[in-house]
């Protein structure tokens, strides 16, 4: 039965969810995942969010145990992804009268799910609602992640409640605070989780920061990972970074191949690009390296370098899946290479040039396709591409 205070009448309540093997049923979960909800013992209660359905343990309990036998005055849903709408009808169920309180989109979703119709306190943009000591207000993010998705902010003690924002993959292995946990192990994850999750928002999120410029905010309070406490400027500080799209110097290659004839261009490619002086650089064999930790280093590094066999006069299934998910997520201000090989008639290298024109991102130096097996001749037009991607990232990123 424990909890832990955020500050004096506000309590973290959040589960972490270690048996989950893929989140959204998609995106493997090595470390697990906190879902994070709050509760505001205030003269009125209010609970912000709530977790998946599955991963509830003794979530009513603890919620049960603090109210001491008061009642719960409201439900805040910031944001209706199952993952934190999880146990809304089983709050509404356990605590009677409760009135949930979103806006208009968060109530045709819960209409859609549970076919409630009463007890609901709609909010409009900048609505607020007092507690008594806390006054909340409420600020809409559309698309960060949802359509519906709300933050709400504490004026009386600065706390941003920011639903799936600065939210991070991986368990809360007991520290729940920023100044608590060891965040060199959460960077990579949380990078990856915003890469994957949000990062096809990423121009919603900077309208986001510009509706909060100069909020004043002391503690954030995502959904997801830690509790900004100490350093709230260095969550604020990556997802200003990620969600403008700038990257490190650095350079991603990565390949399909079946016999290795392909992977062999990758090596010789990465060692060219090293002694070019680029000090990262990371080679992706995308039979192997699950896509989530691909993109999340694509969105770490200003190069890409794709290769791909021919597969059936096309490109390999597993890149065409990569293409396109990059398509989707709207990655953009990376430069690009190409490179290929085939034993039939091509198809490969053909492919990604048709995704890397459609994409807006900086094409460098001319493609590379080598036919059958490569040797050094063969290997070599790549010299030229190396110095060309590695000139562009120490030139610097693309507008
Ligand atoms: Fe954590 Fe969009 O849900």
């Amino acid at each position: 039965m424990y909890s832990v205070k955020v500050s004096e009448r506000i309590h973290w309540v959040g589960v972490n969810d270690r048996r989950k093997r893929l989140f959204e049923n998609m995106w493997p979960m090595n470390r697990g995942v906190a879902y994070n909800s709050y509760l505001v013992l205030d003269e009125q209660t209010a609970l912000i969010d709530t977790i998946e359905d599955r991963a509830a343990g003794c979530y009513i309990e603890r919620i049960e145990h603090l109210l001491n036998g008061r009642k719960l005055d409201y439900l805040i849903i910031n944001h209706m992804e199952p993952d934190h709408s999880g146990e809304v009808a089983e709050i509404v169920k356990h605590f009677k009268g409760v009135k949930i309180v979103g806006n208009k989109q968060t109530f045709k979703m819960v209409e859609a799910y549970w076919g409630f119709k009463e007890n609901l306190h709609e909010v409009s943009d900048g609505d607020t609602l007092s507690l008594g000591h806390h006054n909340l207000k409420f600020v809409f993010t559309p698309w960060v992640h949802w359509p519906e998705t709300m933050m709400t902010y504490d004026t009386t003690e600065q706390i941003l409640f920011s639903a799936d924002a600065f939210g991070s993959f991986g368990t809360l292995d007991g520290g729940i605070f920023d100044d608590e946990v060891n965040f060199g192990v959460f960077e990579d994850e949380m990078r990856r989780y915003y890469s994957n999750i949000v990062g096809k928002y990423s121009n919603m999120v900077q309208k986001a920061f510009a509706k909060l410029s100069g909020v004043p905010v002391k503690i954030i309070a995502p959904t997801h990972g830690p509790v900004w406490r100490s350093n709230p400027k260095t969550v604020l500080g990556l997802y200003d970074k990620w969600s403008r799209l700038e990257a490190d110097p650095g350079v991603v290659v990565v390949f399909a191949s079946m016999y290795g004839n392909t992977e062999m261009m990758a090596d010789y490619l990465a060692r060219r690009i090293s002694e070019q002086g680029i000090r990262n650089i990371r080679v992706h064999d995308v039979s192997r390296t699950h896509i989530s930790n691909i993109i999340s280093d694509v969105w770490k590094f200003s190069g890409l370098v794709l290769g791909s066999c021919a597969y059936n006069g096309y490109m390999f299934p597993k890149m065409e899946y990569l293409c396109q998910e990059l398509e989707h997520l709207a990655l953009k201000r990376r430069h690009i290479g190409l490179f290929g090989s085939y034993s039939w008639n091509g198809g490969g290298v053909r492919n990604l040039l048709k995704y890397a024109e459609g994409s807006g991102l900086n094409m460098v130096g001319q493609q590379v396709e080598i036919h059958g097996k490569p040797n050094l001749a063969k290997l070599q037009p790549l010299d030229a591409l190396a110095v060309e991607i590695a000139n562009a990232v120490k030139a610097g990123q693309p507008q």
